[in-house]
């Protein structure tokens, strides 16, 4: 690589991890798998250091974490929220226990913690009142959610001590995975886009300008450190922990005190296995050091305390048999394939597809029908396939070829200039409508009550309906014959379209 090209591919890795830390930060929206983010920033990383003359300070890697959004007021933490240094096996781990050992801490013991794969706050009480919330955002702004999080019912909006004029704590915000599953469940029947995981589902829900609709979203927060105070004063970890918990404050019950890195690695194996048990993600485990009074000895980079590192569980991954490739057709027209699989069970749930994205992934991974691959879940919920185990092919596998007519209504389709989706140009394709009339229903458009999927599709087989123009035509008499409709869902249904006029 020449001068030129690494300032070119340092230009593109900055540009293309900025979109996806915005889509991920600020609209909750991740576009990519995040051990796919993880890769590109350490190339970019890599580059960087070999070619410093490139060096900006607006790179995504000199910058603690996502941005702070428009939509909020921005305020400044008492203290930097530092993030954490990532350790993915024992040998890392080994190399942090040495690190610690040369800065003269020895003998010493360490406290691991989960580390929740959830939203992190930074939450005040003054004089044991609530006082104010605010996102991570970028480690030194974030942004003011005081209200969102008030509506949080979990939260002890008064804590069992009066007498401490100010604490400001961190923890993180999350949402149970039961909780989760019933709430992508019931967006899929209105329609509505799903959220990728808990943790964008958390924190698009403290974004909420709904106090309803976050108290009904049922979140959840543990506490695990100490911002700023006035008036206490802990010494350890430990003592931290059990002095949140007697002030009410939710604190994870999964902790351990080890002396040793041989019994924090038996601890993180447990973990492991344990994990999915759990009604809510962790996407690892953190190791600190107890002594608060030691962490000063080592102190911090900017980006990271020298005193507690986070170990990340590694991505669990199964193999299975791709028995077919469908495709799915969406509002827009996008032509989406997705991976029908023989059933396999992988970290706590059966799974029976996996997303395929777009034509190009299935040819750079060179995916075939009857090929054994490894899938792997993407953020913890939708699985992909990860490779083919190409020495398993017997030669009966074969290739899929992306159509050039829309499968649903066998009308042309095409693949416009720079775009990877090949996309049906019917604007009449009846998957089309059908996506086009659940989009137009659902809560953040339209907003029309009791027009799910199934009545959708029972209004276009019966030919009640061509379009969303249509609904308002539609008749209680009209409504009757149809399967599972009463008198009442009728003209509800009825009035919920005919209410809908009153929309901005
Ligand atoms: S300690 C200086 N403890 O993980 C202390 N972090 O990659 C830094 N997290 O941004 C944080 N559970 O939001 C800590 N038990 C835990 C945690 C935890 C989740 C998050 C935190 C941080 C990220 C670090």
């Amino acid at each position: 690589m020449n001068e030129e090209q690494a300032r070119q591919s340092i230009e593109h890795l900055r540009a293309e991890l900025k979109r996806y830390s915005d889509a991920y930060y600020l609209d909750d929206a991740p576009l990519i798998p995040d051990h796919e983010f993880d890769r590109l920033l350490h190339e970019l990383q890599a580059l960087e250091q070999q070619w410093p003359q490139f060096d900006d300070a607006d790179s995504p890697t000199q910058r603690v974490g996502g941005s702070v959004a428009a939509r909020f007021t921005p305020v400044r933490h008492a203290a930097p929220l530092l993030s954490l240094e990532n350790a993915f096996d024992e040998m890392d781990l080994k190399a942090f226990w040495q690190r610690l050992g040369k800065a003269g801490v020895s003998n010493t013991s360490l406290l691991v913690e989960p580390k929740m794969d959830g939203l992190s706050l930074s939450i005040s009480y003054r004089n044991g009142r609530y006082a104010a919330a605010a996102t991570r955002g970028d480690g030194t702004m974030g942004e003011d959610v005081s209200w969102g999080v008030k509506a949080i019912k979990s939260l002890p909006k008064r804590l069992k001590r009066s007498d401490i004029p100010l604490l400001t704590i961190r923890g993180e915000a999350y949402m149970p995975k039961q909780v989760f599953a019933a709430l992508n469940r019931e967006r899929e029947e209105n329609g509505e886009p799903l959220f990728a995981n808990p943790r964008n589902a958390a924190s698009g829900s403290i974004r909420q300008l709904d106090a309803q609709v976050i108290a009904d979203r049922k979140l959840q927060i543990f506490f695990y450190d100490i911002i700023a105070s006035e008036g206490i004063s802990v010494s350890t970890q430990e003592d931290l922990l059990s002095l949140l918990e007697e002030l009410g404050l939710p604190v994870n019950p999964e902790r351990r005190l080890c002396h040793s890195i041989s019994e924090v690695l038996d601890y993180l194996a447990e973990m492991t296995e344990k994990r999915h048990a759990l009604d809510y993600d962790i996407d690892g485990m953190v190791i600190k050091l107890n002594d608060i009074a030691e962490r000063a000895d080592l102190g911090s980079t900017i980006k990271f305390p020298r005193w507690a590192i986070a170990y990340k569980f590694p991505p669990e991954q199964a193999e299975t048999v791709v028995e077919d490739i469908v495709i799915g057709v969406g509002r827009t027209g996008a032509m989406t394939p997705t991976a029908c699989l023989k059933p396999v069970f992988l970290a706590g749930s059966t799974i029976s597809r996996a997303t395929l994205h777009n034509e190009d992934n299935i040819r750079d991974k060179d995916i075939r029908i009857g090929d054994h691959v490894m899938i792997q879940k993407a953020g913890d919920v939708i699985p992909e396939v990860v490779r083919v185990c190409k020495d398993k092919r017997d030669g009966s596998e074969r290739l899929f070829i992306m159509p050039q007519v829309c499968p649903v209504c066998g009308q042309p389709a095409v693949r416009p200039e720079g775009e990877a989706a090949w996309r049906c140009q019917n604007t009449h394709c009846p998957a089309r409508v059908f996506e086009q009339v659940l989009h137009f229903a659902a809560k953040k458009a339209m907003d029309i009550d009791g027009l799910g999927p199934a009545v959708v599709r029972q209004l276009l087989d019966a030919g009640l309906i061509a379009d969303v123009a249509d609904l308002y035509h539609l008749k209680q008499e009209d409504l009757l014959p149809l399967e599972r409709v009463g008198e009442k869902s009728a003209a509800n249904l009825v009035a919920a379209i005919a209410a809908s006029k009153q929309n901005s």
